[in-house]
């Protein structure tokens, strides 16, 4: 027997555990015997549906997650947290995370997108942790390409306050990481969606209306821009590479992507198949029309969901990502597409 005590838990501190990719990466991280504290701001109603299949199952087996309050925009709040935890890891996904809304609160998407970086950096650095940190990076950074497909080396534009608070965190991980020596890095991740992906963003939207209209709970689905193009991944792959960069040799930035684009058109008619309308599109600009089964109109484009300025097309190189880290994608756009509305029939059906 060995006289060793036990090899402690790694702890790991996720912001924003909440959100999508936040319960997706505590679950990664739970299977993988970490402590995990997950970070969650203050609100009237708890706020932690995502989290329920791994709260349900820590209650049969030792809590390997906890939820403690605290809020990118409170310096005090981000200090206590890192202090009491200590985490070995950091995963900085809390933000303001909506590009359209971003247009609407641009100077609360900068405090809590931008500057809330540099508040968890300086308190990691005040507190000489020895934490490795992983900043969670966009495509959207690349706004108006460049270059196509874009890689680690493709210029920035951003495209909206979202792009430009992003930037700015961007840069603040990286400068800390040349100042500090931080194992400190950015995953630049292209779009990643699941059933749990916020019902304001268009593939959501799009599934959550073609399950209710073919259940003859809605008419008739709005959207905006129907040619703006994606890279659109599974996000439960996605969380993958983010822990796949904290356990590299060496802090690097990495483009985590398809490195397939389809349209936004396109990922509409993919799920209105699945849901036994098939459309035909009729007209152009904003009179275009996607057409249902009997005729009648099921998609119209409605300039309200149009955004001052636009991102075209999307589409990443992770080939860094695959030779470094093994990582590459295994879920398909359609596996997406129909996992997706699959998901929103039978929540449907369920009530
Ligand atoms: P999400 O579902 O919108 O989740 C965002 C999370 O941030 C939520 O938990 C939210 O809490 C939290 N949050 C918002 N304001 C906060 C504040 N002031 N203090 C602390 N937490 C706050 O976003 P996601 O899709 O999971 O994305 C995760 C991260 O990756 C975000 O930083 C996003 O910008 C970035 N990203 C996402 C994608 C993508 O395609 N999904 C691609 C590239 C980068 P509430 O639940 O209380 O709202
Ligand atoms: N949300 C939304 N709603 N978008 C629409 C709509 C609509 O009704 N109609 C068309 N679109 C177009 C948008 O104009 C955009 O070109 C595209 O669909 C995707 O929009 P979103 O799903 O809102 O995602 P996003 O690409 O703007 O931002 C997401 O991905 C980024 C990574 O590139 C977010 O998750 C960001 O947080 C993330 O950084």
């Amino acid at each position: 027997m060995s006289l060793l005590p036990p090899r402690l838990a790694r702890k790991a501190l996720v912001t924003g555990v909440t959100g999508q990719d936040g319960s997706y990466l505590a679950e990664l991280l739970v299977q993988k015997g970490y402590e995990v504290w997950g970070m969650m701001r203050r609100s009237s109603l708890r706020n932690t549906q995502r989290l329920s299949p791994l709260e349900y199952a820590m209650r049969r087996e030792d809590t390997r997650l906890h939820l403690c309050h605290g809020d990118l925009s409170d310096t005090s709040s981000i200090r206590r947290i890192l202090d009491e935890v200590r985490p070995d890891e950091i995963y900085n996904l809390g933000a303001q995370s909506h590009v359209h809304v971003s247009f609407e609160m641009p100077e609360y998407t900068a405090d809590v997108t931008g500057v809330g970086t540099v508040r968890m950096l300086e308190a990691i650095h005040q507190l000489q942790l020895p934490a490795k940190f992983y900043q969670a990076s966009t495509s959207e950074l690349y706004g108006k390409v460049r270059e196509t497909p874009q890689t680690e080396t493709t210029p920035f534009h951003p495209r909206s306050p979202y792009g430009a608070a992003k930037a700015y965190s961007f840069e603040i991980t990286r400068v800390y990481r040349e100042s500090y020596a931080m194992f400190a890095v950015n995953g630049i991740l292209f779009n990643h969606e699941s059933p749990r992906r916020g019902e304001t963003f268009v593939t959501r939207k799009i599934t959550r209306a073609a399950a209710a209209i073919a259940a003859g709970r809605q008419r008739v689905l709005k959207l905006g821009n129907l040619e703006a193009r994606r890279d659109w991944g599974f996000a439960g792959d996605f969380v993958e590479a983010m822990w796949l960069m904290l356990q590299a040799q060496e802090p690097r930035d990495y483009v985590i992507a398809t490195g397939e684009t389809h349209a936004v058109r396109e990922f509409c008619s993919l799920a209105f198949d699945r849901a036994g309308l098939p459309l035909s599109w009729q007209g152009s600009g904003v009179n275009e029309r996607g057409i249902g089964p009997s005729g009648e109109v099921l998609v119209e484009v409605d300039p309200q969901f149009f955004r001052p300025a636009e991102v075209d097309l999307l589409i990443g190189d992770a080939t860094r990502a695959r030779n470094d880290l093994g990582w590459k994608p295994k879920v398909t756009f359609e596996q997406l597409v129909n996992l997706m509305v699959d998901h929103d029939i039978s929540l449907l059906e369920a009530c």
